[in-house]
């Protein structure tokens, strides 16, 4: 094994830079670069794409760390040469610190099979999700080359990225599925030449966030019709969810036994109950049929809870989602 994996001392990131995208809106990116500036005593960029989002994001993170630099900035990561503004505002704002983790985080979600989407979602989905980790990649790992320190690219992928497609969000299962592949290439790319950055890519099961609401609120504010501006939203409560901080534990703790695949998985201690979503199960599902070069589909003739077959979202969280739901009913 390279140099470019093992274990990871996070001690040595203390006073450096983090710079993590989507972290405006509580979810995430916001428990990440929480934990990165408490525990880990960095200096954060939060990076959003709307100005009040970021600047909101940037008062709590500056009111919890007042020790630390807490810079925000307004970001469209599919736009490359809004993320060099950010390289420049790192390097103005906060000179004389290396940037010891970059978090390529910022996603969108619509939820359709591909029959019921849009073309128009389809490639925003791309364009967020792989075309902005990519660009996200351009601009910050050649920096971190030019540093002889060790530093982290991490690129926010899903469960969603490791398993079968399904009946669900089409479009962010083939999005997320990318940005493993490409996370993969990255590492392998620089794995050479570059053994002091690690590279990884986070794979979250459920984490409370308002990614669905976010994605209609940009779509719409992109389209000109959002009336006023666009506000920060808070996290959707779901018991099973793992908490936006509890979450940035596990990512840390995985980080610092030098995992490569980051599955954050809804386990304890990161909840306080005993349903987890099973990733490493269907993970296993997905490799089985590869191995026999066959597709199982029987899981799309089982009805769901919600009359929506599916292939994923069926381990003990679900399976306890849908005996609560039994009982109601
Ligand atoms: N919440 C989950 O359970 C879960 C599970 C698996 C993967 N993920 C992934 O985690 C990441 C963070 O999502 P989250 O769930 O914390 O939701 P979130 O809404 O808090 O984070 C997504 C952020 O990305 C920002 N964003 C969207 N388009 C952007 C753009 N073009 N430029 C800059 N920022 C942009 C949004 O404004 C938002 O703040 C996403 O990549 C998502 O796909 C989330």
């Amino acid at each position: 094994m390279s140099k470019q994996q093992g274990e990871l001392d996070l001690r040595q990131f203390k006073d450096q830079i983090a710079v993590i995208t989507g972290a405006g809106n509580n979810g995430i990116g916001w428990g990440i670069a929480k934990h990165a500036a408490l525990e880990l005593g960095m200096h954060v960029v939060l990076v959003d794409l709307h100005m009040r989002v970021v600047d909101k994001a940037c008062a709590q993170l500056g009111e919890l760390a007042p020790h630390r630099k807490i810079v925000g900035v307004q970001c469209d990561v599919t736009r490359i040469e809004e993320l060099e503004k950010v390289a420049q505002v790192v390097n103005e704002e906060i000179s004389g610190h290396a940037i010891g983790m970059v978090f390529a985080n910022a996603g969108v979600i619509f939820n359709k099979t591909i029959l019921n989407s849009p073309l128009e979602d389809w490639k925003t989905t791309l364009d967020v999700n792989v075309i902005g980790v990519v660009a996200t990649a351009k601009v910050f790992v050649p920096l971190l080359q030019r540093q002889s320190t060790e530093s982290v690219f991490c690129s926010t992928a899903s469960v969603g990225g490791l398993v079968r497609g399904d009946g669900g969000a089409a479009s962010y299962q083939a999005s997320k599925h990318a940005v493993v592949a490409l996370t993969e290439s990255l590492s392998f790319e620089i794995a050479k030449k570059s053994p002091q950055i690690r590279v990884c890519v986070l794979c979250p099961c459920i984490v409370s966030s308002s990614l669905m609401a976010s994605s209609l609120v940009n779509k719409k504010a992109s389209k000109g019709e959002l009336d006023g501006e666009v506000r920060q939203l808070r996290p959707a409560s779901n018991v099973f969810a793992m908490t936006p901080e509890n979450h940035a534990t596990q990512v840390f703790d995985l980080m610092r036994e030098g995992k490569f695949y980051l599955v954050t998985d809804n386990v304890k201690p990161y909840v306080e109950h005993d349903y987890p979503f099973e990733a490493s199960t269907i993970i296993r599902e997905r490799f089985q049929n590869l191995g026999n070069l066959e597709l199982d589909n029987s899981d799309a003739f089982v009805e769901s809870e919600h009359g929506n077959a599916t292939s994923i979202l069926k381990g003990a969280m679900f399976q306890e989602i849908k005996r609560l739901n039994e009982i109601e009913n």
